[in-house]
């Protein structure tokens, strides 16, 4: 599995229930690598969404304890043993988590690769995530030139997780 995330300098990843940012670039960027690919949300990420529904062009896993919950697009999950029930059907490389935190730190350390949009600017976040930096387990395996567009400077960092290169 696979996750992909943007966090400001201080590993911020959202306020208010929604995102910190809106970088077009970014968004691009993560569309490119989940298009066609299974996604793997919380409830409140979903719900952050347009109209409350799956990304198009993906199947769609959410998260939640509620048994009757629905959203269009969305297979939805009661249990992280359901979900790894469920994942089992597909390429490791194929699943992506896309948050929120509460998914992000839970289970990060599930993930062979890390792509992380870094945000070089404090965006007052109420919403953080474990910093990948100080987790001995990872490391960076490339880091794009920073760009920067409405205002905010970023990179494209990718963490593996050493023994998964071994
Ligand atoms: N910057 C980024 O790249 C990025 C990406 C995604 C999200 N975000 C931001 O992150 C924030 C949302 O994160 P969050 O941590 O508040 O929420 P979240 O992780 O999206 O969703 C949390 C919900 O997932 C369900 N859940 C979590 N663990 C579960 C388990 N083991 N079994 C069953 N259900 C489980 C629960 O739903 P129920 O309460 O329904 O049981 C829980 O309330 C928003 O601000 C969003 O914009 C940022």
């Amino acid at each position: 599995m696979n996750l992909i995330v943007a966090a400001d300098r201080r590993w911020g990843i959202g306020r208010d229930g929604g995102l910190l940012a809106s970088i077009p670039t970014d968004m691009k960027y993560f569309r490119e690598h989940t298009t066609g690919k299974v996604v793997v949300m919380g409830r409140k990420t979903l719900e952050s969404m347009p109209r409350r529904r799956g990304l198009p062009n993906r199947i769609n896993y959410v998260l939640t304890t509620d048994p009757d919950y629905e959203a269009e697009r969305c297979m939805i999950v009661n249990s992280e043993e359901d979900l790894w029930k469920e994942l089992e059907q597909y390429e490791p490389d194929d699943v992506f988590l896309i948050g929120g935190a509460a998914l992000y730190n839970r289970f990060y350390r599930m993930c062979d690769r890390l792509y992380v949009t870094k945000m070089d600017a404090d965006l007052d976040a109420d919403t953080f995530i474990t910093c990948f930096d100080d987790d001995p387990d990872y490391e960076v395996v490339s880091e794009s030139e920073p760009v920067t567009e409405n205002g905010i400077t970023f990179r494209f960092v990718v963490y593996e997780r050493k023994e998964s290169r071994e």
